[in-house]
């Protein structure tokens, strides 16, 4: 398996990572359905790619995944999106890329990057170090209220 790079996205590339959004998204068991009835619901905003917020992770020159990272209004991170090809699930792409994102906040003054998790992605997310706080009501279900300490 070749390195993992992740670099920032440019603009350029926002339809090529929404559509890598859906692949991902709908790849979700339970998720299928909702997102298919609600397709407003993927969307990366043009505004995050030219603000810096977003990150790709490539292998051998293609895009496998990507990252949005946004500030918050306590000082802290948020993890806003995190996406794998679902082929390439399993392969250390979604931890390079919260890895690459908890180094890049650091620089913020962030103490911690947080995270409303898909309950699919728990098991991730605790494997990446992220710690539960909490739930909350979202759009289509439970959301899991999640951070990780980045200093
Ligand atoms: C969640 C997601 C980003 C994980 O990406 P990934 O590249 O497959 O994750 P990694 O390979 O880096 O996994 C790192 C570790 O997390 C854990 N992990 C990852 N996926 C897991 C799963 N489905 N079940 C249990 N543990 C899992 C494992 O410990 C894994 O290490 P290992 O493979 O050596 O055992 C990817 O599955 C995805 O895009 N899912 C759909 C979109 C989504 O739900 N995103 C999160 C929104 S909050």
């Amino acid at each position: 398996m070749s390195q993992i790079f992740v670099r920032p996205a440019v603009a350029g590339e926002r339809a090529a990572l929404e559509a890598l959004q859906w692949r991902a998204s709908l790849n979700n068991p339970n998720d299928r359905d909702a997102l298919l009835a609600n397709p407003d619901a993927i969307e990366l905003p043009l505004q995050q790619i030219l603000d810096g917020e977003v990150f790709v992770a490539e292998q051998a020159g293609q895009i496998k995944g990507f990252s949005a990272v946004v500030p918050r209004t306590d000082g802290d991170s948020e993890l806003d999106a995190l996406f794998v090809e679902p082929e390439c699930w399993r392969h250390g792409i979604g931890r390079a890329l919260v890895e690459h994102a908890a180094e890049a906040v650091v620089a913020t003054g962030a103490n911690h990057i947080h995270v409303i998790a898909n309950p699919h992605a728990e098991r991730f997310y605790t494997a990446c170090g992220f710690e539960a706080t909490g739930v909350e009501k979202t759009r289509f279900g439970i959301g899991l209220l999640m951070r990780k300490a980045v200093r």
